[in-house]
C-alpha cells in the first residue's frame, strides 16, 4: 500500500509532479480549454453537479459548504489557478479528494471533465 501510493505519487518537478502517474501524459486539450463553448458548458455543469459545495460563484461558498473540514477553496484566486495545472484538475475531478468531502466524478466523461477544468481555470480572470 504504501508502495504503491508512492509510485503513484512520484514526479519529476514542475505543475504536474504530484499528479496521479496515470494522468501526468495526459493530452491536453488547450484549443478546447481555451474556448468559450467549453467553458459555457463547464459552467453549466458546474452549476448542476458542483455548486451545492463549491458555490455557484465558485468562490466556496456552496450552502452545503459550512462545515466541511477542510472547505472549498476559492477556484476565483489567481493564487489558485496559477498553482495548478489543467492534468491536476482533471485528476481531481476524476478521482476526488481523499480525506475530503470532495467525491470522485468518474460519471462524467473525458470531454464533460475537460469542460469543467476548461470553466475553473478561467472562472474569475479578469
Ligand atoms: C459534497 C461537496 C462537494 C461537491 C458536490 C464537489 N466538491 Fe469539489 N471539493 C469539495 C471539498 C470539501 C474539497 C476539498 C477542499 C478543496 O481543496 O477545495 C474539494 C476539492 C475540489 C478540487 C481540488 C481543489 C484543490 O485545489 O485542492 C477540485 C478541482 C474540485 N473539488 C472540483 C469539483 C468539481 C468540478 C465538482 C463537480 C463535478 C465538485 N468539486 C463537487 C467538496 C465538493
Amino acid at each position: 500500500m504504501t508502495l504503491a501510493t508512492s509510485l503513484v505519487f512520484s514526479g519529476c518537478g514542475g505543475r504536474d509532479a504530484d499528479v496521479p502517474a496515470r494522468y501526468r501524459n495526459l493530452a491536453v486539450p488547450a484549443e478546447r480549454l481555451a474556448s468559450n463553448a467549453a467553458r459555457a458548458h463547464g459552467r453549466a455543469l458546474f452549476l448542476e453537479h458542483c455548486a451545492i459545495c463549491h458555490g455557484v460563484n465558485a468562490d466556496g461558498h456552496g450552502i452545503r459548504a459550512e462545515g466541511l473540514s477542510p472547505s472549498p477553496v476559492d477556484f476565483t484566486n489567481p493564487g489558485w489557478r496559477e498553482s495548478v495545472g489543467p492534468r491536476r484538475v482533471f485528476s481531481w475531478i476524476r478521482e476526488g479528494v481523499p480525506g475530503t468531502a470532495m467525491p470522485s466524478w468518474d460519471i462524467l466523461d473525458d470531454r464533460q471533465t475537460w469542460d469543467l477544468v476548461a470553466y475553473l481555470l478561467s472562472v474569475g480572470k479578469s
